[in-house]
């Protein structure tokens, strides 16, 4: 199946098991705004644990606040988000449509990169076993010709971005001959600047009223509580404050479902170092932070770094861990080293002092910063998206199951007594009973049996527990499980131990230590 459609089944998926509604839907939705349902917010939920108990448990110098979403304008004075927080914009005079300039020509370069795939792929099936890929990709001239054409409009577009030099981007996608994707001309106005930051009034007088932003990142609010928190904490460097939060971008294109929201969630962590150390903890987190994705067992190979050609106005290195959507590998989380960008922007636009006296080196400095950021409705895109799985059964039908992250998915356990009679019903409510403490649970007693597990694998459940007549006697149940839809049967006494195995977030975050 085209991975398109496959992207399309997904979305209508998310709405259909009450995991995403289009925000504001009876009146025909609001652009790049999503709310989520009664699955989708349990599994954001998990998620967003998953990350907060990574940080603030694995490691004992990682402590969390909760700052506000409004803050004093100057912040984003001093972090250079009122000067500098632009995407670079271009409209198509035909069809009226408006493009981010840098992501056209990413798409263009990813397509070439597609290409040169397409092109191996067809020879290793040529070749067979004889295939030498290193071989092949070094001497075949179509694969070459691709490469060096990617080569060339990658090197211009990297320096055309680090040098703000909108009419050599313009010129780039002139030269490469990118359409629109609506109209299919190349009729493209100039590339102008667009800040994304949402700006409101704050005060009820309008005299009175203050110019405030919605903040486009959480990581400010991290910046300004730094002193806060580390004499309150009696913290050391090097530490690390993590936040969970809303952040708000007016985006101009805004795409491919909640992967480009205007209103999104961030997990960040900024983590304060020693100047000078800051590669080294750059490294650290990189690592750190691409076992936390991997731990989740979606597949190794659906990782990949991928470092900046352009790097933002704070920082000194940047990667994203990118994930493998339907629609190409694409950014989940960015880890930047900030420098001392924001403590020093701060210090100079407050008047405060914002230096951390280092008793071991006896002198006091302004912390450097390695930063991490990530998206929380990406992650979930992503989750959602590796987890999807259309199979055909041996009888013929077909299922479609989330394969999700037991820790994650919204749902532990079903509970299913076979028929809705004989005190079978009551049974399975007094196992619920006993397990509801623990683990999510659910009782569906409507329907038959095969539509009940088809409507649990949709969910993502782990486990369907049916109970029959056997069950009154011995007390012994049916335990269906999700991905093999194998059964088994086990007592009730033993239910607790087999469910935590596999769903308990603590053995989750052991596989990342690992
Ligand atoms: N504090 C640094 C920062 O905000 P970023 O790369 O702009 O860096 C970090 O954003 C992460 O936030 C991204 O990797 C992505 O997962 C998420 N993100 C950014 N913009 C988003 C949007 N419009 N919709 C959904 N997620 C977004």
């Amino acid at each position: 199946m085209a991975q398109e459609d496959v992207f399309k089944k997904i979305v209508s998926h998310c709405k259909e098991y009450g995991f995403v509604f289009p925000s504001s839907e009876v009146y025909d939705g609001l652009g790049a705004v999503y709310d989520y349902g009664q699955y989708g917010v349990e599994l954001k939920n998990n998620i967003r644990k998953y990350w907060w108990d990574s940080m603030t448990l694995l490691h004992e110098n990682v402590v969390g606040i909760d700052s506000a979403i409004f803050m004093h304008p100057s912040i984003w004075k001093a972090s250079g988000h009122v000067d500098a927080f632009n995407d670079p914009l271009i409209d198509n005079k035909d069809s009226k449509k408006r493009y981010r300039a840098d992501v056209l020509v990413e798409e263009y370069l990813a397509k070439i990169d597609e290409k040169i795939e397409k092109e191996v792929e067809k020879a290793a099936r040529r070749y067979g076993g004889a295939f030498d890929e290193a071989q092949f990709r070094s001497t075949n001239t179509r694969v070459l010709e691709q490469q060096s054409r990617r080569e060339a409009v990658h090197a211009r577009f990297a320096k055309a971005l680090n040098e703000s030099d909108f009419e050599e981007l313009r010129q780039i996608i002139l030269d490469a001959e990118i359409v629109c994707p609506v109209s299919g001309t190349r009729n493209w106005t100039e590339v102008r600047q667009f800040n994304l930051m949402f700006a409101t009034d704050m005060g009820s007088t309008s005299e009175g009223a203050m110019k405030i932003y919605l903040r486009p990142e959480t990581a400010q609010g991290i910046f300004v509580n730094f002193l806060n928190v580390q004499k309150t904490g009696r913290m050391k460097i090097p530490f690390g404050i993590a936040q969970t939060g809303k952040a708000f971008r007016n985006e101009i294109v805004a795409r491919q479902f909640i992967f480009r929201m205007r209103e999104f969630e961030q997990m960040e962590m900024q983590f304060f170092v020693r100047p000078g150390e800051e590669m080294e903890w750059f490294n650290k987190w990189k690592a750190v932070r691409l076992a936390w994705h991997k731990a989740l067992g979606l597949g190794d190979a659906k990782y990949r770094y991928h470092d900046h050609d352009k790097l933002a106005h704070y920082a000194n290195a940047a990667t994203d861990i990118e994930f493998e959507m339907p629609f190409g590998f694409k950014e989940v989380e960015g880890i930047h080293s900030r420098t001392d960008f924001d403590l020093s922007q701060h210090e100079k636009y407050s008047g405060k002092k914002m230096q951390y006296f280092d008793p071991e080196l006896g002198q006091s400095y302004t912390p450097y910063v390695i930063e991490t950021s990530i998206g929380l409705d990406r992650m979930f895109l992503s989750i959602i998206s590796g987890s999807y799985t259309e199979e055909t059964l041996g009888s013929g039908e077909s299922r479609v199951v989330l394969k999700l992250p037991p820790a994650l998915a919204p749902v532990k356990l079903a509970v299913l007594p076979l028929v809705k009679k004989d005190g079978l019903p009551e049974k399975a409510e007094d196992i619920v009973n006993m397990l509801r403490f623990d683990f999510r649970c659910q009782y569906d007693e409507k329907d038959s049996i095969g539509k009940r597990y088809r409507r649990q694998d949709a969910i993502g459940t782990p486990y369907c527990i049916t109970i029959d007549h056997d069950t009154l006697n011995d007390g012994k149940v049916t335990i269906r499980f999700r991905d093999t839809m194998e059964q088994e049967r086990a007592s009730i006494g033993k239910l607790h131990e087999i469910i935590a195995e596999k769903v308990s977030m603590k053995n989750l975050l052991k596989k990342i230590n690992d």
